[in-house]
Parts: structure tokens; sequence; C-alpha cells
């Protein structure tokens, strides 16, 4: 859960390894490193804390030459130092090595490499490596890198630089996502694309146990066995500028602004008036279908409350009955699979540790695996069965946003094609889904003009300890979304409950002054909730209510009311979580938090 770079070429590689890592800093920021070939040595400068810091270090002590590797870090194994930031290196330090993922048999490995004289300085997992590619190093960087990744057990993405050899860059994967950067004259590797996107669009995805050997000269790659590789060049259309701020004061703002295109893109080709639901080349014929008998949506976080909209989506429209399940929970409570299972496992990046488990456990298994993701060339989208992209462009902030509601589309489309497959709604009443789906856009705009009431909101409320969101139906499933990203950017703590739940426990917690926000938008349960509001109006909460145009009365019961433009009932969560959204990232600006980079988390998990 860190993010690696490399550069070879004939640039000076200080600079452009820094800029990599200011676009992979989502990935962890606690400390950043490089090291550098300068004059035929390994040259290392690191230190705790945001990369500002290394590049104030870097300005002051400058190093030349142009190959080197750099590292941000997310802390694992020893609390965030400058002794446990990367690169590390061997003893002598003629080896240095950046390292994404764990290693899990560390201990076993650096006791054995103690009883050869090896000696340690961290207490990360990652200092074992260069000292076992010094153990096995015999002239040859590229061979003692493989004899040493065959001793490692756990996940790596590791780029190696070694003095012996000062033209050549090493570097391999295993469970942890490494992309190679072709330039002109000019090489790269990235944990991920953004890092590599100012210098060029052509880029390598590594398997698995694949090496890549880098000098001047060009990339060789190779398999575990030594044997050379061809691999299609893979070439972005993206824009680099859409991994930029663009204007916006924190990506997490210009996220939440970009929903009305993403929810349009995720749409493009797959919802129109004129056509049966396409899911690209996903090809699940009627019998297939039939024949699942189970089907389990699989996700972590936001990704995971995108799982419970799905749920009720899917059961709603197909008539499949869902299971939603957290993938770190899943993957190790011997879930009943078979090759009648079709589990979607979701995933923005396409790279979260449990949910990737998920997707090879079942696999084996098995079960058919479609895969919801929005990275390209992610694992979780190269080893599903299938895969249902989401078009939300590059997510940098740690807090999702754009991601999950596309996820949600992506779930009204799988809906949809599954009922159009099985007969289970007429064509008129896909047709008035479809007809509102493609309004989503404009109303997610209407709703975007809100914010600056739910500012106001957020400047009265931002010292509050505790805050509940309540809701029935998908009014709950949005609760638990407009929770998480609350807890997670202002550290506010707060809980979702589904207002039905509140008599048997929950509602001993509300008290005079207690702030609730109440998502009213189920027609079929806007009575009951109603209830559910006024039972904690009477014990002296705050009510804010998310509620549609037209449904005037809510006003009478609370304090204040957001009105969100009238939708589908079951489109509903795609514009209530955008005022839920607003509310935490004005709560927590309002605190003073670096909304982008909260405190303790990192963007994407790949270590368990
Ligand atoms: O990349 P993924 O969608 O697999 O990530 C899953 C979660 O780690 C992620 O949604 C996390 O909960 C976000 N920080 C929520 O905002």
């Amino acid at each position: 859960m860190c993010g690696i770079v490399g550069f070879v070429g004939n640039r000076g590689a200080s600079s452009l390894l820094v800029e990599g890592l200011s676009k992979l800093e989502y990935r962890g920021y606690d400390s950043a490193g490089v090291a550098i070939i300068e004059d035929g040595e390994v040259k290392v400068k690191k230190c705790k804390g945001r990369l500002v810091n290394l590049e104030e270090r870097l300005n002051k002590e400058p190093i030349s030459g142009t190959i080197g590797i750099g590292h941000t870090r997310w802390a694992t194994h020893g609390e965030p130092s400058d002794v446990n930031s990367h690169p590390h290196t061997n003893s002598e330090v003629t080896i240095s090595v950046v390292h994404n993922g764990i290693i899990e048999n560390y201990l076993k490995l650096r006791e054995w490499l103690t009883s050869k004289g090896y000696t340690f300085h961290s207490e990360t997992d990652t200092e074992v490596i260069p000292n076992l590619v010094d153990y096995y190093y015999e002239g040859d960087l590229v061979e003692a890198v493989m004899k040493a990744t065959s001793k490692m057990e756990g996940s790596y993405a590791i780029g190696v630089i070694c003095k012996n050899e000062p033209n050549k860059l090493v570097a391999v994967r295993k469970d942890s996502p490494l992309i190679v950067g072709l330039g002109k004259d000019e090489f790269f590797i990235a944990s991920d694309i953004p890092a590599v996107l100012n210098h060029t669009r052509d880029v390598y995805f590594l398997e698995d146990k694949e090496f890549v050997v880098i000098t001047r000269d060009g990339v060789t790659l190779l398999n575990e066995d030594g044997e050379k590789v061809d691999k299609e060049v893979f070439h972005v259309t993206w824009n680099a500028d859409a991994a930029e701020k663009g204007g916006y004061e924190d990506f997490m703002l210009k996220e939440i602004h970009e929903q009305p295109k993403a929810i349009k893109d995720t749409m493009t080709s797959r919802i129109g008036m004129d056509h049966s639901i396409s899911i690209d080349k996903i090809n699940i014929s009627r019998e297939q279908l039939d024949n699942i008998d189970r089907v389990y949506i699989v996700a972590c976080g936001t990704a995971y409350n995108a799982g419970i909209v799905g749920k009720y989506v899917i059961e709603k429209l197909a008539k499949i009955p869902v299971e939603v399940d957290i993938a770190s929970e899943f993957r190790y409570r011997d879930p009943l699979i078979t090759e009648k299972t079709l589990i979607i496992v979701v995933s923005q990046s396409g790279e979260t540790a449990d949910t990737l488990a998920v997707l090879r456990d079942g696999k084996k298994k098995g079960a058919r695996v479609l895969a919801i993701t929005n990275v390209v060339g992610s694992s979780v989208s190269r080893e599903a069965n299938d895969v249902l992209y989401t078009w939300a462009g590059p997510e940098i902030a740690v807090a999702s946003t754009k991601a999950y509601v596309t996820q949600l589309i992506a779930m009204y489309i799988l809906g949809l094609y599954f009922a159009e497959l099985k007969g289970t709604l007429t064509k008129e009443q896909i047709d008035e889904i479809k007809k509102e789906m493609l309004t989503l856009p404009n109303k997610a705009e209407e709703v975007l003009k809100h914010k600056e009431t739910l500012q106001k909101f957020a400047s009265k409320t931002y010292m509050e300890r505790d805050m509940f969101f309540l809701g029935r139906g998908l009014d709950f499933a949005v609760s638990t979304e407009g929770s998480l990203k609350l807890k997670e950017i202002s550290y506010i703590h707060s809980e979702a409950y589904a207002g039905g739940e509140l008599k048997h426990g929950t509602i001993a917690l509300i008290e005079p002054g207690t702030v609730v926000i109440a998502t009213v938008t189920q027609e079929s349960l806007s009575d009951k909730m109603m209830s559910n509001v006024k039972e904690v109006v009477t014990r002296g909460a705050k009510v804010m209510a998310i509620a549609f145009e037209g449904d005037e009365d809510v006003h009478k019961s609370v304090d204040s009311v957001i009105y969100i433009p009238r939708t589908h009932e079951l489109l509903a969560p795609v514009l209530s979580v955008i005022p839920l959204q607003l509310i935490a990232y004005y709560m927590a600006k309002q605190k003073g938090c670096d909304v982008d980079k909260p405190r303790n988390l990192a963007k994407s998990v790949t270590v368990e």
C-alpha cells in the first residue's frame, strides 16, 4: 500500500522521481525517499512525512544521476520514521530497493540472513529484500533478483538498482500493481499510470512474476524462468489533466463535481432508448443466467456500500437472490461457491487485496466472476471472467465519490440486463427506468447547486462528536456511504442505522442536540421513515432531511431539508449521496482536515 516509481534515461532522475511520487501520494504519504546512481554510487535520501519534506531535503542536498527509484509509504511494518522509509539498502549500500506490498515470511528471512552475518537497521519487512539480493549477487543483478524473489512470500512490486550495474533497473511484481512507461529513449516504472502520464502514454502492465530489465537501450520482459516475454503496449487515452486538480481546492471537491460526467460516461453505449442494454463484451445467455443459483456481491469500503444498493437493485429488477458481503469477511467464512455461483466483485482500484483474493478463490471453485472496476489493466480487470468498467476517470482523493455513483450505475445496468434477459420486466418498465437514468447527469448537476446551504450547515455542526445517518431501504443503503464519508475525512464518529431498527437500541444514543441526517426518498417507506424521524426529533435531535422536490411536508417535521430532483426511487441513491458527500467534505474542511489525504488511510489497500 505504497507507491513506487523508477526512471532510466538521460535526464536528471531526482525531479522526475519526485514528480512521479507526487501522483502516487494517494497510495500512502507518511514518508518518502529516492535512491539514485550518482557517479557510480547508490545515493539515498529519504525522510518521514509528506513528499514536500523530501523535496526540501533534495533541494538542499541534490543528487544528480539519471537512473533511480522512488517510494511514498503507507506504513505497515514499523512506524513512519526516517529509518523505516524506503528505499532500503544492504549494509554496503550497493543495492537499493523500493517495495509496495508485504513480505509475509520476512521474519524467517531476516533470521536466516542474520545467521549469515547480515545486519538490519529498520523494523520493515522490506529490508530483507536488498540483503537477499546481495546474498545471491554474483555479478548478475537479474539473476540475483530472481533468486531473491523465489524465497519471498507475500505481495510485492519492487524496483532494484545496484552500484555494480549502474545502467540498469530491475523490477518485478506479485500481487501488487506495476506498470512500465515507454518514453522516447527513457523508461519508467510506477505503481499507477498517473505517475508517468506527463512523459508517456504507452505502458506495459506487468503480470505476476514478470520481471522487467530496463537500460537506456530498452526494456526486456522476462518470465520467472528467465524467458523473454512479448507483450502488447497499452496506449492510455485519458488526459493527464484528469489526474490534476483543475482549479479546485482539493481532488475530492473536483471529483464530487465530476459526477454528472462520470454518470454519463458510464451509461454511454450501454443504456440508450434505441437499443437493448449492452454490457460491453460480456456475454451471458439466458440459459447461463437460469443456471446461476446465487449471486454474491463482494467488495470493501465504499465499493461494498455500492454493493448494498446493488443487492436491492438486482433483486428488485431481475428477481435473482443476491447476498452482499465484505471481502475480508467473505474470504474466510468458507462461503458456498459452486459452478452455479456468480460473484460480482466491485473495486475502484481493481487492486484491493481482499477483493482480489475473493476473485481468485471464486474462480478456483468454479464460479463465474464479474468485476466492476474503474481501472483498465488492474489486477481485478485482468483476472475476472468478465469486466464492466465504470468510466469515472482517475479517482485520486482517498475518499471515494465519483467511483461510488458509477458503481451504482453499473448495478442498474446489470440489473436491467438481467431483467431483460429473464423477462422479469416488460419493455415499457425497462424503458421507463432507462429514460429516467438518462436524466441523472443533469439532475446531479442540480443537486450540486445545494453546496452553499450544505457548507453553512457544516459550519454550524463541524464541532459535533457524533452524527447519525438514518434511512430505510435504499435510503439506508446510501446512509452507510454518507456515514463512511464523514468518518474517514472529518474524524467525526458516525453511524448509519435503518430507521426501523432504532427502537432496538440505538435510540438510546439520541439526546438533545444530536445531529441526524435522514434520507427520505423511498415513497413506499416514507410514512414509516417520517415516524422514525419524529421519534428522534421528540428526543431532541436536530434533523436535516434529504428528500425529493415536491415532498414539501417533510420540512414540517425537521430543522432543514435539502430537496433533490425527483427521480425513480430505485435511482435515488445516485442523487441523494451527493449532499452526504458534500456534508462530509465541508465538515472536514471546517475542521481543517486534509480531505484528500485523511490520517491513517491510503487509496488502495493492496495488503491484507
Ligand atoms: O479500490 P477499491 O474500490 O477496492 O477500494 C475499496 C475501499 O478501500 C475504498 O472504497 C475505501 O473505503 C475508500 N476510502 C472509501 O472512501
